[in-house]
Parts: structure tokens; C-alpha cells; sequence
């Protein structure tokens, strides 16, 4: 167990990627907060895990929420070591020119107040716990912070802001604090659309993500939720992480090693190899 008596204080943890991280949290023996807005999936979360996890229902976009978060993390568990910012939601890879107009202003700023200022507000109300805790903080970004395609030009352009996030904050917060993001890929998720595009009631887990990204990932398919906790254990664990602060993890199967003619270059290796 690597991160005994830690304490992790995770946004979006009722779900998806963020519900493998606390899954995980727990078994390398952290105790674990979770900020989410989905109430009947924290009960649950809560009575899988006894006291080992604390779950706050409200939303990353209220500031009283997150600090209520904040300080129910630190009243069951007495500090914060981790703050994992990880709620977001998607635009379904909407094009510009399939934008309706006069839905931009609407969508503008729900996909940009969940994805980045949820992300700003949660390390405000943890920053004095985190500070002395001399913690760190780790973003949850995705290939769109990184690549076009991944989204439409919106959720593209709130994982992009992320990455400056990280490097700004990992700056301003230092020495005290360390800021690293993980370029987490495609995952089957029951990850949600802006209510703005009327897309709220779509989730990911309908997109064939493992068939669509099987041939265009290196890696040769779509890893699961659980496959990327061990970035975030790794980054939680002080002596393995200690110089990394302004890191950004590629987490994502390869997907800035695609070749020009063909995602993976090493079919035929076996064969030349002569191995089975
Ligand atoms: N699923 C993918 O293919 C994929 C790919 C790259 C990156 N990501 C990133 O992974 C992270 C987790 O997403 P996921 O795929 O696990 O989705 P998910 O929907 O399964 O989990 C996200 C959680 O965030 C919560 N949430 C959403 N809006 C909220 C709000 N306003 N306030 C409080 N909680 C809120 C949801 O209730 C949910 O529990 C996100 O940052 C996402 O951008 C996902």
C-alpha cells in the first residue's frame, strides 16, 4: 500500500474515471473525499467504503460548495495531501460550423465553468491544506488537451486551458505544492453532454469508443478506467514524484505516436523476430 493515511479529496468521483481513482485510492490505503453532484451515486459510493471515503453532494462551479467539500474532507480525515480536480463534461466533438449560434454563449460558459473554473475553484478552497500539507494537486486533462478531434472546438479549447492551469499553477504554488496533469484518453465512461446543446442525457458509454479507437491507438485498444489510476498513484506518492511538478502525463495510448500511413509500426515484428 503506497499511500497509507494519505488523504485524496477527488471532484466527479461518482462516476467513470474518477470512481476507478477512488477505487484505487482506497486500496493503496488512502482515505478519499469525493465532490460530486450525483447524490444516489455517492450513497452508494459511501456504503461500499465505510469510513474510509467521505462523499459531499454539490457542484464544482459553486465556490461555498467546494468549500464545503474542502472542509468535510478535513474534518472526517484532518488534512487534504491530494486535491484531484476531475469533473467535466463533453461536447460530443461538436464542430464549429454545427454550433447553433445562438446556443454558443450558453455552452461557452457551462462546458468552461465545469471544465476549468471547477478545476480553479477546487485548489482555492484546498490551497491552505494543500499548502500545509505541502501536497500536491492533479488535473485530470484528456488527448484534447493536447490534440484536435478529441472534441469540438468548446471542450478542445477547456482542456488546453487546463494545461495552463497546471504550468501556471504549478508555478505560483511552489515550492509548497506541486501541480501535474494526466492526459487521460478514451474510456468508457458514463462521461455527459452541455444541458445547453441539449446533450445532458447523452453519455459516452453509447459512443463504440472501443471499436472506433481500436485501429487508430497504438496500444491497439481502449484501455479501461482502472488501467489509468496507477498515473494518479504515481503522482500522489511523494518520494516516486517528488521532482515532478509541471508535469504533463501523454496517458492516452500512444496517441501522439501515430504514424503517418498507419497507427502502429510494429505489426510485423513478431514475424521478423521470429517469436509467437
Ligand atoms: N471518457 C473519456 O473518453 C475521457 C477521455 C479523456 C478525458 N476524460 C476526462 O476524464 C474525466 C472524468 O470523466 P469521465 O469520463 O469519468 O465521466 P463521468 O461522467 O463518468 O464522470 C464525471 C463525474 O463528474 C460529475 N460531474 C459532472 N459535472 C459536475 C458538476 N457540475 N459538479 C459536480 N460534479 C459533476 C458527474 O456527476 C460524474 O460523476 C473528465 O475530466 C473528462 O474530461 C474522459
Amino acid at each position: 500500500m503506497k499511500l497509507k493515511e494519505e488523504v485524496i479529496l477527488i471532484t466527479g468521483g461518482a462516476s467513470g474515471l474518477g470512481h476507478a481513482l477512488v477505487e484505487r485510492f482506497v486500496a493503496e490505503g488512502a482515505k478519499v473525499a469525493v465532490l460530486d453532484k450525483c447524490a444516489d451515486r455517492l450513497q452508494q459510493l459511501e456504503s461500499d467504503h465505510g469510513e474510509d471515503v467521505v462523499c459531499i453532494v454539490g457542484d464544482v462551479r459553486s465556490m461555498e460548495d467546494q468549500k464545503l467539500a474542502a472542509s468535510r474532507c478535513i474534518a472526517k480525515f484532518g488534512r487534504i495531501d491530494t486535491l484531484i480536480p476531475n469533473a467535466a463534461i463533453w461536447d460530443y466533438n461538436t464542430a464549429l460550423v454545427d454550433l447553433p449560434e445562438d446556443s454558443i454563449d450558453k455552452a461557452f460558459d457551462e462546458v468552461f465553468q465545469i471544465n476549468v473554473k471547477g478545476y480553479i475553484l477546487a485548489v482555492k478552497a484546498c490551497l491552505p491544506a494543500l499548502v500545509a500539507s505541502r501536497g500536491s494537486v492533479i488535473c485530470t486533462i484528456s488527448n484534447a488537451g493536447f490534440y484536435p478531434n478529441g472534441g469540438g472546438p468548446l471542450y478542445t479549447a477547456t482542456k488546453h486551458a487546463v494545461v495552463g492551469l497546471v504550468r501556471e499553477l504549478a508555478f505560483e504554488l511552489a515550492p509548497y505544492v506541486r501541480v501535474n496533469g494526466v492526459g487521460v484518453g478514451g474510456i468508457n465512461t458514463d462521461l455527459r453532454g452541455p444541458c445547453s446543446l441539449g446533450m445532458s442525457e447523452q453519455s459516452i458509454s453509447n459512443v463504440p469508443l472501443a471499436e472506433l479507437l481500436q485501429d487508430v491507438l497504438p496500444i491497439g485498444r481502449l484501455p479501461d478506467a482502472e488501467e489509468y489510476t496507477g498515473a494518479y498513484v504515481f503522482f500522489a506518492t511523494r518520494g516516486d514524484s517528488a521532482p515532478a511538478t509541471g508535469a504533463l502525463l501523454n496517458y492516452d495510448g500512444g496517441m501522439g505516436v501515430r504514424g503517418l500511413f498507419s497507427a502502429v509500426g510494429g505489426k510485423d515484428l513478431l514475424e521478423k523476430l521470429n517469436i509467437d
